[in-house]
């Protein structure tokens, strides 16, 4: 299915709490490329109170999208950087067919193309109980889950070793309209990436090391 060779563009497409950030951070380890989180992008331009972070915040608090001008024109800044050269993962990115197009568009330009979407299905009731017990690290942004992730020493990050927060937009109310919203807006670009044959469709539930193994054996890489 994929072109093959060392260069890797890759997406990574699935509901909130689907296990996106989990699966990335790993692949872009083994498969040596950047992964590119607009969710963390903009969480760090929040805790820095950039004038991006305090736009970003009024839609993210709600669990509403972020507009699209906004993203598109920041992902092509960090895609046009040095690192992506040698291809990149992103993640939360795109989140609309306008977002999806715009990429294409940009990736053209360059004379390149995305060579998979992973997509990773999950069912609403697993994902509630993700993201209730999900931690996170404010400052390297590493993510754990009280249950099936925890930190080595209750409430503190294994890396840098401060206290971990529950994120704000991972509050019940905010939970089930992110969902919404991805139902809604995001859900269509799964018809849309199909249709160019570049769709990799992957159970989201069961252990992350056995999702992160189907992940690479479909990429050719396991
Ligand atoms: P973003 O940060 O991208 O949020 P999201 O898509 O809702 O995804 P999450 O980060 O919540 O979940 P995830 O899939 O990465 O799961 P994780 O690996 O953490 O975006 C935040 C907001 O920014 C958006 O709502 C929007 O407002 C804005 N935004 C971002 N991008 C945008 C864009 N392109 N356009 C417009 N607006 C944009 O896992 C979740 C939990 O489950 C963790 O605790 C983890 O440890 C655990 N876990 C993971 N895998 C497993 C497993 N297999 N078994 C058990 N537990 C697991």
């Amino acid at each position: 299915m994929l072109r093959g060779g060392d260069l890797m563009y890759l997406v990574i497409l699935g509901p909130p709490g689907a296990g996106k950030g989990t699966q990335a951070k790993f692949l872009s380890e083994k498969l040596n490329i950047p992964h590119i989180s607009t969710g963390d992008i903009f969480r760090e331009a929040i805790r820095e109170k950039t004038p991006l972070g305090v736009k970003a915040n009024r839609y993210i608090e709600k669990g509403e999208l972020v507009p699209d001008e906004v993203t598109v024109g920041m992902i092509k800044e960090r895609i046009g950087r040095e690192d992506c050269q040698k291809g990149f993962l992103l993640d939360g990115f795109p989140r609309t067919v306008a977002q999806a197009e715009a990429l294409e568009k940009i990736l053209k330009e360059k004379g390149l193309s995305l060579d998979g979407v992973i997509a990773l299905y999950v069912p609403d009731e697993v994902i509630l109980e993700r993201l209730t017990f999900r931690r996170s690290c404010p400052q390297c942004g590493r993510v754990y889950h009280l249950k099936y992730n925890p930190p080595l020493k209750e409430g503190v990050c294994d890396k840098c070793g401060i206290p971990l927060v529950h994120r704000e937009d991972d509050k019940e109310e905010v939970i089930m309209n992110r969902l919404k919203v991805y139902y809604e807006k995001t859900n269509p670009l799964i018809d849309f990436y199909k249709k160019r044959g570049i769709l990799i469709e992957i159970d989201g539930r069961g252990a992350i090391e056995e999702i992160a193994k189907s992940i690479l054996e479909v990429l050719g890489k396991g």
